[in-house]
């Protein structure tokens, strides 16, 4: 029996930045995100007596998986196994697994192919061990989470979180919906001004977020107030307190990793320009319109429907970028 499922990633508003257990991928407080309606990952889920791993390119292509890809499909399988014996169900999956990942996701674009793949991840799993557990979507989005932290809320379409939780089990971090896809329409105008591979993946980064002086603050500020105004924010369709929330969180988001030892500065200068003139474009244009930016130099333009097409003029009119379009999608989901 083979069971296939789909995904894509999602727009992190308050973002996931350092662990309380990093090999859990327990975080230290919680995230909110929408996720996207586009690029999408599909991936297939055979029985197998070894771990092997098959990738596509949007092209048809196979891709050649580096070895530490591998381990982490694998590192994931047996956390995954680790959460299900929890559930008394850890005999559910089986020894090995053959995964085929097609993946719609220009390499390097800038956002997280990672969400996609381990929600999807997580969903096939879902799917292939209906027979012996009907696992909920929170419990979904553990086996998203031992993958990839952020992939929790990829389960979810429309607006959802990554909730921190306190303790060390392993199931004490889950992702949750606040507003499903049909809430509100907001684009993603994706600009991506560089397609070199990143120099540190989050993965890597996630460690040197407690060496910042800044980020007990951080921490603090999600905990006592931002989580909620951004939250509410969506709940309410107030743009604009969005926008000042999400702005807030990534420069914090960003400044304490340029204070963490070592420093990382994801940041080019064609990102700070692109921040510059879009906040200049929204005052002068009164444009509903906010910028945020993960571990990497693309910067994405969120947008309300009204705001679209100027938008697209503006990221037309950056030189030497590509330009990617999204919008509030469904989450991940078996495809029959
Ligand atoms: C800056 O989820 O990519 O994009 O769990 O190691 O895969 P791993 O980390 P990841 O971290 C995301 C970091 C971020 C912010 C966010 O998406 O919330």
């Amino acid at each position: 029996m083979s069971v296939t499922a789909g995904s894509t990633p999602n727009s992190a508003w308050i973002k996931y930045w350092g662990n309380r257990n990093d090999a859990l991928r327990l975080p230290m407080a919680d995230s909110f995100s929408m996720t996207l309606d586009s690029p999408t990952v599909e991936i297939t889920l055979d029985h197998a007596d070894v771990l092997s791993v098959r990738s596509f390119n949007p092209d048809g292509s196979e891709k050649e998986l580096g070895a530490v890809h591998i381990q982490r499909f694998g590192k994931t399988l047996e956390l995954v196994k680790q959460y299900l014996r929890t559930l008394g169900v850890e005999d559910a999956l089986p020894a090995s697994a053959l995964i085929t990942v097609r993946s719609q996701i220009p390499p390097a674009v800038g956002l997280a192919s990672s969400s996609a793949v381990f929600s999807c991840l997580a969903r096939a799993i879902q799917g292939l061990i209906l027979p012996a557990i009907e696992l909920t979507d929170e419990q979904t989005s553990v086996l998203a989470r031992l993958g990839s932290g952020s992939a929790a809320r990829s389960i979810f379409g429309g607006f959802s979180a990554l909730l921190a939780g306190e303790s060390d089990a392993i199931g004490s971090a889950y992702g949750r919906q606040y507003a499903d896809e049909h809430h509100w329409a907001l684009y993603n105008v994706i600009l991506v001004p560089s397609m070199h591979e990143k120099k540190v993946g989050s993965t890597e980064g996630h460690p040197t977020a407690h060496t910042s002086p800044h980020y007990a603050a951080r921490v603090q500020a999600i905990r006592t107030r931002r989580q909620r105004e951004c939250i509410d924010a969506v709940l309410t369709k107030d743009f604009e307190k969005l926008q000042h929330v999400v702005e807030e969180d990534c420069i914090d988001m960003h400044h304490v990793m340029r204070t963490s030892t070592p420093p990382l500065d994801y940041l080019t200068e064609d990102t700070h320009r692109i921040t510059r003139d879009i906040t200049e474009l929204r005052r002068s244009e009164h444009l509903p319109v906010f910028y945020t930016m993960d571990a990497g130099p693309t910067v994405q333009l969120l947008c309300t429907e009204e705001a679209r097409d100027r938008v697209l003029a503006f990221a037309r009119a950056q030189e030497g970028c590509a330009l990617f379009e999204a919008k509030t999608g469904p989450g991940a989901c078996l495809i029959p």
